[in-house]
């Protein structure tokens, strides 16, 4: 066998008001090159001591869960996406495994049901969905089976990253998260995110990206652990930028706009001393490849 190449991007979840079930594709990768059948699962990589080399790694757990049968292989992994920040590091690690399986063990798995699989081992679909099929996807996870619509974001659109220096753990940053809502607020973040999708699906950016400002479900209560994010929000607004969230479960925060507008928003933020790192990402349009060599 020659050498299998997986390549996955990094994703940002939520987009507001699309809590757990919607995300996007960043030009930010995870690779991994499965090479020769070992006696033990063998993972090569530089991602510091708290990624285990073994069969615990989670790329090769998610490759097991779905495939039990498979053959241990040597793996060299190669990842650019920093770990608990916000930006899917986890789903990739699952996505390849998924693809891992599948190549390995001949399972010839349709998207669908390699989506489902991976929301299955992450819990919420909305970071392995965009993972999996690029762009921007709406998915929804009932516990059996993942169903996902991919749209296209706009072609000029690009995305601010402002990364904290700081990880936070997904768990922790759920531990916030109110356990109900009045009805009142839940309608109001349904209709949100149901008009959100909708001027997605419809090229609508302006409506989009203003109503992606509007999440009932989880800003407010993680603006605790990240208070950067009004105030980049009410800074972007002064450059006349809207589609300011936060990234999955935090903490980076995301901005969406045109190149130019998120290099004067990057320089400004920058001059303010925002204490993290600000990078601008393309949108990933073709999601996980993988290439035999
Ligand atoms: N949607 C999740 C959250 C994180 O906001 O907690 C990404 O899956």
């Amino acid at each position: 066998m020659g050498k299998i190449v997986i390549r996955v991007p990094a994703t940002s979840a939520n987009l507001g008001p699309g809590f757990d079930s919607i995300g996007v594709a960043l030009h930010l990768y995870l690779t991994v090159i499965v090479e020769e059948e070992t006696e033990r699962w063998r993972v090569n990589h530089a991602l510091g001591p708290d990624v285990p080399t073994d069969d615990q790694n989670l790329i090769v757990q998610a490759a097991l869960t779905v495939n039990p049968q498979l053959k241990p292989h040597q793996l060299t992994v190669m990842s650019d996406i920093p770990v608990a920040r916000g930006l899917g590091s986890s789903s990739t690690a699952i996505i390849a495994g998924v693809k891992i399986a599948n190549e390995l063990g001949e399972m010839d798995l349709s998207l669908a049901d390699q989506v489902t699989l991976a929301a299955k081992i992450e819990g919420h679909p909305d970071n392995v969905a965009p993972a999996l099929l690029g762009d921007v996807v709406i998915a929804n996870f009932d516990g059996e089976k993942a169903t996902t619509v991919k749209l296209a974001m706009p072609d000029d659109i690009k995305l601010l990253g402002f990364i904290k220096n700081q990880p936070l753990l997904t768990a922790d940053s759920r531990k916030v998260l109110p356990d109900q809502l009045p009805r009142q607020q839940a309608v109001r973040g349904s209709s949100v995110a149901n008009v959100m999708v909708a001027a997605l699906a419809t090229k609508n950016w302006q409506l989009a990206s203003h109503l992606m400002e509007q999440d009932q479900f989880h800003e407010t209560a993680r603006t605790k652990l990240v208070p950067e994010l009004p105030k980049i929000r009410e800074v972007a607004h002064q450059f006349g930028i809207y589609g300011t969230y936060l990234s999955g479960a935090g903490p980076t925060i995301g901005t969406f706009g045109t190149e130019p507008q998120l290099i004067v928003l990057r320089q400004k933020l920058t001059d303010m001393g925002m204490i993290g790192s600000l990078r601008i990402f393309a949108i990933d349009r073709q999601g996980a490849t993988v290439n035999a060599e």
